[in-house]
């Protein structure tokens, strides 16, 4: 039979608030977010159920399983690829070991490729995404632009499973096309122009430094996919070679949009230059950051 320090522990609101102690005990961030994530995976409840139950008292499995995750993300972990999900742009977005977690900045790049699109929006599109990864930004633009076909690369045949199946979940998977390839070279005929040409570019490449990568928070550094942060040393590597193939794949006036990294803005300034390029674009994210640069191409 329980004790009654056994019975209470099994407590949803003890196991909660031990859940939050053990975090802050090694520094995990937003540690009562953390807890209650996993909670809420765990039990397959949302936070009003947790918070409606206090007294639910935790199976044994229950418990032993919320323990292991919570141990997992005193370890490090992100809570992201405990719960095995992120939400992005109102989407549930099915990520994990492999793939680059979606960040709430790169919002941006989907709000500013729909404002440049404009009137444009109702009609049928093409439209690339460069380093797709969990296909978070061509999921959100095909699920806007009902008539966009979409083409999205990356070098991760890991990553390319995990935007086949988020693209499968959110019923737009006849309106991608996914290639296992560097930047747009699949979709560049021998010629050096695509058949028919894009008319939005959109990407959020690699963009940190390696000198940078001590800087990092351990979730980042040490779980999340090299290949997804870094470019080079500076993290300049990819910029040119995107923007140039970009050059040879967008149809006139098509556009492109790309997330930038901190203080990387004037380099991508420079390689959007007129006369090839017009209408240049920077847009801050909410912490003021220089996030999205955005330029029509004009050949
Ligand atoms: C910063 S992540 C972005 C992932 C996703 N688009 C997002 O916003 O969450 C960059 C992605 O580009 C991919 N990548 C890196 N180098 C690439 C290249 N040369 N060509 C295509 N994809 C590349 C990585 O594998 C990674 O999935």
């Amino acid at each position: 039979m329980n004790s009654g320090a056994d019975r209470a522990s099994g407590e949803l609101r003890v196991a909660l608030r031990t859940g939050i102690a053990r975090l802050e005990q090694c520094n995990i961030p937003s540690a009562p977010l953390a807890a209650e994530l996993l909670l809420m995976h765990v039990l397959r409840r949302d936070r009003a159920w947790l918070y409606a139950h206090p007294e639910y008292e935790l199976s044994s499995e229950e418990a032993g399983a919320y323990s292991h995750f919570v141990e997992r993300r005193r370890k490090g972990v992100p809570t992201q690829y405990l719960t095995g999900r992120q939400e992005f742009w109102g989407l549930e977005i099915e990520v994990g070991p492999g793939v680059l977690i979606p960040r709430p900045e790169t919002e941006h790049v989907i709000e500013v490729a729909l404002e440049r699109l404009g009137r444009r929006r109702a009609q049928s599109l093409r439209i690339a995404d460069v380093g797709t990864g969990s296909g978070c930004i061509a999921i959100a633009l095909a699920r806007e632009l009902p008539h966009a076909d979409i083409v999205a690369t990356d070098t991760s045949a890991v990553a390319l499973e995990y935007a086949r199946r988020n693209a499968a979940r959110h019923e737009v998977s006849g309106r991608i096309q996914f290639f296992e390839t560097h930047l747009l070279d699949s979709c560049l005929e021998l010629s050096g122009r695509p058949r028919r040409p894009f008319d939005l570019i959109v990407s959020n490449p690699p963009y940190v430094g390696r000198k940078d990568a001590v800087d990092l928070p351990r979730e980042i550094r040490e779980h999340e996919p090299a290949e997804a942060l870094f470019a080079g040393d500076q993290g300049l590597d990819i910029y040119p070679a995107l923007v140039d193939e970009a050059a040879q794949a967008l149809c006139p006036n098509g556009i492109l949009v790309v997330e930038i990294g901190y203080n990387l803005a004037e380099h991508a300034r420079s390689l959007l230059a007129a006369p090839r390029w017009s209408d240049l674009m920077v847009t801050r994210d909410l912490a003021g950051i220089e996030r999205v640069i955005s330029a029509k191409f004009a050949p």
